[in-house]
């Protein structure tokens, strides 16, 4: 089969693979039909790569028909059509019992102290061959894969694998009480999303904040209020702005959905810039020891929310020791919630609204739809942000 291919920093290739093949009574194999494009799978381009090893097939958005079922498979037959969660769970572990299916028991990697396995991420998180092919292996496809009803496009119903779960979350674990405001940092896809999501549960006040101007363009388009990150000199000056815009205390609550690459960190990108030319088994122990992550977003949410408030974050960090200002955290009396997407948890929550209407607009959410065999090109232009990129979907 064909598949999208890790081979470097900014090197990803359209390679023929081995199809994969039933290796667990659990197993099934799909027939991608859909696979996202990811601001995580942005961070393996180039940040994360001494965790990635060449050949890594990368991916972890997919929905698809199946195609084959192990022996111990009784809830999907060969030819369902289905959405497969990025996080990989077995659904009766306690974690899976609570909710926290990123932290499934079944599949944490021990080998690194790391939670659920991951499609497609990383030796981290189990090196699991990723989405971004024609065929995926699914391990406890007992659990995991989601069925939908034939008839509308793959797009309704694919961001339920990653984008709709982690916006939810976000959204959720950001508490905004009755009549409360939100800022979401990042319009990328997550926080667009968190953005759809907050003001369709009846959020009064969404502010997003970014420095892309079609990412704020189709935010402002939708009711939220933007603000642009250029506009303003100083940090300071922004934290002005919003704390005008929030009855001068600033928002209950602040979304993170931008995570360690942020822009305006600049030592920070320095050390990022030197994994990259470190041998990789001396980049992986800096990455794990030492504080790498460019932490304009985090920090920016910090001085943003109000006294009292709640930081969600959805972006992802790397580094082990960065520096936190645990003074203000404290001062402050901020509460902060995160981690990966606990997908299945919030599957029946998102469901009924992909059914009939479309109130998140999930069918127009893609800016691009592209054959697999783009995929190295599609790679650089999210990473540039280029010719309006916003989501890209593979078709393979
Ligand atoms: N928690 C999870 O389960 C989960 C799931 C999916 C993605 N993610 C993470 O969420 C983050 C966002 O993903 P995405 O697909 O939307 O990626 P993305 O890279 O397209 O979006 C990030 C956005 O942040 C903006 N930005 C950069 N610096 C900023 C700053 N200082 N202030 C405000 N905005 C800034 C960028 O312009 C960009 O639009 C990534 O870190 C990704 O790894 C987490
Ligand atoms: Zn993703
Ligand atoms: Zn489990």
């Amino acid at each position: 089969m064909r598949a999208a291919v890790w081979h470097g920093r900014r090197d990803v290739r359209v390679e023929s693979v081995p199809d994969p093949t039933i290796q667990h009574p659990d197993d099934a194999i799909i027939r991608v039909t859909s696979s996202g494009l990811c601001g995580s799978d942005l961070h393996l381009y180039e940040v994360m790569a001494p965790f990635m090893t060449p050949g890594d097939v990368l991916g972890h958005e997919p929905m698809g028909i199946v195609e084959a079922v192990g022996t111990a498979i009784t809830n999907l037959q060969v030819g369902d059509r289905v959405v497969v969660p990025f996080n990989i769970a077995c659904g009766h572990c306690y974690m899976c019992e609570v909710g926290l299916q990123s932290q499934c028991e079944t599949t944490q990697v021990h080998e690194h102290d790391s939670g659920a396995a991951l499609f497609g991420y990383t030796k981290l998180y189990g090196q699991v061959p990723g989405a971004q092919a024609e065929l995926l292996r699914v391990p406890h496809a007992d659990y995991g894969p989601i069925k939908v009803p034939a008839g509308p496009s793959d797009d309704r119903f694919l961001f339920l694998s990653d984008v709709l779960p982690t916006a939810w979350q976000g959204v959720e674990y950001a508490a905004v009480p009755e009549g409360g405001s939100l800022v979401v940092l990042g319009l990328g896809p997550i926080g667009e999303m968190a953005c759809r999501i907050a003001l369709h549960r009846g959020i009064e006040q969404v502010i997003g904040i970014d420095l892309v101007p079609e990412r704020l363009g189709r935010s402002r388009s939708r009711g939220v209020e933007v603000l642009n990150l250029e506009d303003f000199d100083k940090q300071s000056d922004l934290v002005g702005a919003v704390r005008s815009l929030t009855n001068g205390r600033g928002p209950d609550a602040v979304i993170d959905a931008v995570g360690m690459e942020a822009h305006g960190s600049p030592a920070a990108k320095a050390a990022h810039s030197m994994t990259a030319i470190m041998p990789n088994s001396l980049a992986e122990k800096l990455m794990k020891k030492a504080g790498v992550d460019r932490l304009a977003a985090l920090q920016s949410a910090i001085e943003l929310v109000r006294r009292g408030g709640t930081i969600s974050v959805l972006g992802l960090y790397g580094g082990m020791t960065d520096p936190m200002p645990l003074m203000t955290l404290f001062d402050k009396q901020i509460q902060i919630r995160m981690g990966q997407a606990n997908v299945r948890r919030w599957v029946d929550d998102i469901l009924p609204l992909l059914v009939d209407d479309d109130p998140l607009g999930v069918e127009s959410f893609a800016t691009h739809h592209l054959p697999l065999a783009n995929a190295p090109d599609a790679y650089e232009m999210f990473q540039k942000k280029s010719d309006g990129a916003i989501k890209v979907v593979f078709n393979p």
